[in-house]
């Protein structure tokens, strides 16, 4: 695909042409970005301002404000777990419509790397253990994007599968796991969408950082025949020469004076000539390649697509909720789902509505994301609770404990923003003051974290800030000792009432990435009791010179935690609400505090007392629903205790309403495991490097590939997922490919048979796995190589035609790509661990 709907591009020799008019000064200019998020305009070539943005749950734009609210779409996990490549790439247009709607050019989305091990910190933001499912998935949000006219980023660009010292690790991957795992979904992506940009990682690859990679020239552009653009990560690119050297055409962000090796620097070495003038006038050609693409050269501009309603508008609201439940993989049901909204008669008074006790952390709270660049700011998020109110049934809720370790954000029902009357809402004032003392602006906010990158212009302060006020109200709901504190780097005064609560300074732990330092900052809390209905004015100062990024990073985050009992009395109250109500429904999981980029998980086990809420809860009342509310795989060592287990992700904004949705039965838990969900941390490969380089020792064995070499159970294995009816596969054929032509050359399409035997009508994904008895080459003991979702009513049979293509029966061999002939056995089934139909392929 080449560039948005119907736009004419201009050819390799007019771009050249354009090149052609600027001084070698504009071009080395264009080559750093103007700022955090956008790349200079060039008017003498038709350049326009050209935006970037993160991406991939949402659009954010260009600003960290809660303000400039973005459709929040589940984590790329819940994606993944549609295995559903039409539904991905109706998200991708969705995605696109918000990007017209903020001015944004190119979303740095999808997240292509590899679910190496489930510690990794990014795992939620990336689809799967699996390269084809990835690569399925991945082409199918690049597709949604650019088909609109909005550029995708397949990032990053590689071996970026672990967050510890990722701007310096130095990732070991021999050349057959390179190619047959971690390449596999960005070649397949750059081969048949032609993505338009590419992000090149933090770490290394065997010796050399990313951004001067030798990769990127040989294998992106030479063997790929890739036209489009190279970007660094956020300050990834290093060295002047070598990045330049290296298929590197981008340096963000910008500008050259602050950030990157280029600037000047670059100049310099193209008037020493040390590095030629025409890889400058390569990169060139690849900026405004983009350009044309997205629209951005205004006397070519493509045409585009319109901008999405705003995103609490219910056509995106129904949009999202589809998607959310379609990613739910129901892992276990003992028959107790889906829920009937009535109670059994006899059962209660005169309400006869279910009466559900909901309980957990993530019950009242949704967490509807993980956390760093992928943070977007929903316009509303629809928890749990909110969900299964809304669907009507009787419910009443007890927290049991907390799925954080850390203090949250000072928020509703306490949080207000200041003023005798208060100013309307949830919020705080922002006042930011000039080196003089001198009010440089304010800011009325609706919550209780904010983050500047690059200075504060996105608040609409351009002269320097020396000083930041948070001014907000603290009403206390109950009487009691509240805690209240803040969350940043730097220098902060804690003043309630007028009278100094605390001045603090917060250290960063040593080696900590900025990532890290702004996801879950240090923070201190103080003790303040207050009556019930009480009102305290609370003033946070920040000294902005006092943080260690500087201007880099700047951070405030109100912290407020409300009266509660112990972990025992808030847990023995849950199992007492639990054993009063017909149902459970426990909620629990993780937070963006816990799942982001920036750092890894050191432990699977979730956080806090939760499996020990859930067990109490479980011999309080055997009618428990545990709902798993994160990003990635968490321990469930109670999960064959539990009536029913649902994985449902971080889900987006729909979130709760989505799960309301499937519970009640109104729409089918349509999702399929993307990863292999552990049983225990055994065997599972480590993130942690030693002396700067990370191996890859496991190889060709990460997910189900290698619990089945080492013959191990997971909880759940990849592919699996129930619906609630029930499917019989009857049979599978392979065919050649329709002209005839052999075998080898062409691929296999499978066609697989399958009845709904049950009473309901359902969804079914049907896999294909390869494998290769007495293989002379050591392969994995199967791997997927194709699937398709079928729908069916009861009784109904369908038969789904896969394609598979040639690549799924190659080995890497070294110097290219191999196929062992001989025999190949096709199966197929429900999942990795449920494969009844076989067939045989004879390659030549
Ligand atoms: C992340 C990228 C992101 C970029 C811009 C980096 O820290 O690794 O994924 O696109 O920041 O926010």
């Amino acid at each position: 695909m080449d560039a948005g709907p119907g736009a004419v591009l201009p050819d390799e020799a007019e771009l050249r042409r354009r090149v052609g008019r600027l001084s070698l000064e504009q071009k080395i200019r264009l080559l750093t970005g103007a700022d955090f998020w956008a790349l200079y305009d060039e008017p003498d070539v038709g350049l326009r301002r050209l935006v970037l943005s993160d991406g991939p749950a949402g659009v954010r734009g260009e600003s960290w404000d809660e303000r400039d609210s973005s459709a929040n779409v589940p984590s790329a996990t819940a994606l993944a777990a549609t295995w559903d490549t039409g539904r991905i790439e109706a998200i991708g247009g969705l995605l696109a419509r918000e990007a017209r709607r903020k001015g944004v050019d190119v979303l740095l989305a999808p997240t292509v790397n590899l679910h190496r091990t489930p510690y990794a910190g990014r795992c939620f933001e990336c689809f799967s253990e699996d390269p084809l499912l990835t690569a399925r998935i991945g082409a199918a949000y690049v597709r949604g994007l650019q088909r609109s006219g909005v550029g995708a980023t397949v990032k990053h660009f590689i071996g970026n599968d672990s967050e510890t010292q990722r701007m310096t690790v130095d990732v070991r991957i021999d050349d057959r796991t390179l190619r047959e795992l971690y390449l596999a979904p960005f070649e397949a992506i750059v081969r048949q969408e032609g993505a338009w940009a590419v992000m090149a990682a933090y770490n290394g690859v065997n010796g050399s950082p990313m951004t001067q990679s030798p990769l990127l020239r040989d294998i992106l552009h030479g063997e790929w025949g890739y036209d489009g653009l190279v970007m660094s990560d956020w300050t990834a690119a290093h060295a002047t020469e070598a990045a330049a050297q290296a298929a590197l055409d981008l340096a963000m962000p910008g500008p050259a004076s602050l950030y990157g090796p280029w600037g000047d620097a670059l100049l310099e070495a193209v008037g020493k000539g040390t590095v030629d003038q025409a890889l400058i006038d390569d990169k060139v050609v690849r900026i405004l390649r983009l350009a044309a693409r997205v629209g951005a050269l205004t006397d070519n501009p493509a045409p585009l697509a319109p901008a999405s309603p705003q995103p609490d508008s219910v056509a995106v609201a129904q949009e999202l909720r589809a998607a959310a439940a379609a990613g739910f993989v129901l892992a276990r049901n003992d028959g107790i789902l889906p829920l009937s909204r009535s109670a059994s008669p006899g059962q209660l008074g005169p309400d006869r509505r279910l009466w559900v006790a909901v309980i957990g952390p993530n019950a009242e709270v949704a967490r509807t994301m993980g956390g760093g660049s992928a943070t977007v700011f929903p316009p509303y998020t629809t928890s749990p609770m909110d969900g299964l109110r809304a669907a009507g049934l009787r419910v009443t809720y007890a927290p049991g404990v907390a799925s954080h370790l850390r203090a949250g954000a000072a928020r509703a029902p306490w949080l207000l923003r200041p003023g005798r009357p208060f100013a309307p809402g949830t919020g705080a004032e922002i006042r930011f003051f000039a080196e003089s003392g001198e009010l440089a602006g304010s800011q009325l906010r609706d919550g209780a974290t904010f983050l500047w990158l690059s200075g504060f212009a996105s608040s609409g302060v351009t002269e320097p800030v020396a000083r930041l006020e948070i001014r907000c109200v603290i009403r206390a709901t109950g009487g009691g000792v509240y805690q209240l504190g803040v969350s940043g780097l730097g220098r902060y005064r804690l003043l309630v009432d007028g009278a100094e609560v605390f001045d603090a300074t917060l250290t960063l732990p040593e080696n900590a990435d900025l990532a890290e330092a702004l996801m879950r900052p240090p923070q201190h809390l103080a003790p303040v009791e207050l009556a019930a209905g009480q009102s305290v004015d609370v003033v946070a100062e920040h000294d902005v010179g006092s943080s260690p990024f500087g201007g880099f990073g700047t951070l405030v985050q109100l912290n407020l935690v409300p009266p509660h009992g112990t972990d025992d009395e808030e847990i023995a109250a849950a199992a007492a609400l639990a054993a009063a109500s017909d149902a459970a429904v426990i909620v629990v999981g993780t937070t963006a505090e816990v799942e982001s980029e920036g750092f890894d998980r050191t432990t699977l086990a979730l956080p806090g007392r939760q499996d020990e809420l859930v067990r109490r809860v479980i011999a309080a009342n055997p009618r428990t629903v545990a709902v798993v509310n994160s990003g990635a795989p968490v321990l469930l060592p109670w999960a064959q205790d539990a009536a029913a287990v649902l994985l449902s992700w971080f889900g987006g904004q729909e979130y709760g309403d989505a799960l309301a949705d499937v519970l009640l039965g109104d729409v089918e838990p349509g999702g399929r495991l993307p990863m292999t969900w552990p049983a225990s941390e055994e065997g599972l490969p480590s993130t942690q490097p030693a002396d700067g380089v990370l191996t890859y020792r496991e190889g060709l064995f990460i997910g189900y590939r290698a619990y089945d070499r080492d013959g191990r159970e997971p909880l759940f294995p990849f592919g699996h997922g129930n619906g609630y009816t029930t499917w019989s596969h009857e049979s599978i054929t392979l065919d050649r490919a329709p002209d005839g032509r052999k075998w080898a050359g062409l691929g296999v399409a499978a066609c697989v048979q399958v009845r709904n035997t049950g009473s309901r009508p359902g969804r079914e994904v049907v896999q294909v796995y390869a494998s290769r008895p007495d293989s002379a080459v050591e392969r994995p003991a199967k791997w997927l190589v194709g699937f398709a979702t079928v729908d069916a009513d009861p009784g109904e049979t369908v038969t789904v035609g896969i394609l598979i293509p040639e690549r799924a029966f190659q080995h890497w061999a070294g110097q290219g790509w191999a196929t062992e002939p001989g025999l190949f056995v096709l199966a197929a089934g429900p999942s990795s661990a449920s494969l009844p139909l076989a067939a045989h392929v004879d390659l030549p």
